[in-house]
């Protein structure tokens, strides 16, 4: 066959192509990361104290923070926790968790107390008997993975979530409650159509 030379060449050519095409899926796959899950386990603020004592019980609560990435640690930069009263018309309180390193597929449950508070405007919030209202807390940190031995740059993270308290101003629900970002669709979006582009790269060099 007269062209043979030239269609070996091309076929090295394309399994070169090939070769750098799995190399590059597999450093996304490998580079990928998720970012942690938070949630809200407990939130308790007892409103039912006489005003005038000094040792009033402060706002307690939990937060679940988990590592969801199979191979890699999380660098947690100081965490910044705000509680607001509904449709955040005030600051109740806010709270600075300390930096902290977890190791993959790890769970830390954080509590903090805040005993600065405006209970004016928290009893103004507060529901009526029997009824319910849905105050607020927000989370803001940065975090920086640990891949092999690299850390990789700071991510912002920035989620957040309503709670359902009642009159004592206790989280009705006992479930934990998941802290969201209104930017989780967009990333997993990207995230999805990156892993769709790795794809069609590597389907299109096998047809080729
Ligand atoms: C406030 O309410 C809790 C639970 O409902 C109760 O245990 C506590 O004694 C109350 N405190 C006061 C000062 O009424
Ligand atoms: C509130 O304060 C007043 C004066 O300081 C004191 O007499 C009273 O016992 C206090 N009430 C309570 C429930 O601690
Ligand atoms: C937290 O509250 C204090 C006042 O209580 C305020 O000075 C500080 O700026 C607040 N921090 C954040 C991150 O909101
Ligand atoms: C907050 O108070 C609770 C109960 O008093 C205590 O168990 C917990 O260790 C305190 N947390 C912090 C961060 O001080
Ligand atoms: C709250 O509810 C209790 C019983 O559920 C009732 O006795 C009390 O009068 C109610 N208080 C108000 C202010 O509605
Ligand atoms: C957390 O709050 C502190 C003090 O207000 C501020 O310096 C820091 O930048 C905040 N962190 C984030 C991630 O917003
Ligand atoms: C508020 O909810 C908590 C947990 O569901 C419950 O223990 C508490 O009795 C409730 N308080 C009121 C005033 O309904």
């Amino acid at each position: 066959m007269p062209d043979s030379g030239g269609g070996g060449c091309g076929r090295c050519c394309c399994n070169f192509i090939f070769t750098l095409g799995l190399t590059a899926l597999f450093m996304w796959l490998s580079l990928r990361t998720s970012s942690p899950d938070c949630l809200l386990s407990k939130f308790y603020l007892p409103l039912n104290q006489t005003s005038n004592s000094s040792n009033l019980t402060p706002l307690e609560f939990e937060l679940r923070l988990k590592n969801t990435n199979k191979d890699k640690g999380v660098y947690y930069d100081p965490i910044n926790v705000t509680f607001y009263t509904p449709y955040r018309s005030h600051v109740i309180g806010n709270f600075t968790i300390t930096k902290f390193y977890q190791g993959h597929k790890k769970s830390a449950r954080k509590n903090g107390n805040i005993s600065i508070i405006d209970r004016d405007v928290v009893s103004q919030a507060a529901p009526a008997n029997g009824s319910t209202a849905l105050f607020r807390v927000d989370l803001v940190t940065s975090v920086r993975y640990k891949i092999l031995m690299f850390k990789t740059k700071r991510h912002k993270i920035r989620v957040g979530a309503n709670v359902e308290v009642n009159g004592t101003i206790t989280k009705v629900n006992h479930k934990d409650i998941k802290l969201k970002s209104n930017a989780d669709k967009i990333r997993s979006y990207c995230g999805q159509m990156g892993f769709f582009f790795a794809n069609l790269l590597v389907l299109g060099l096998l047809i080729f």
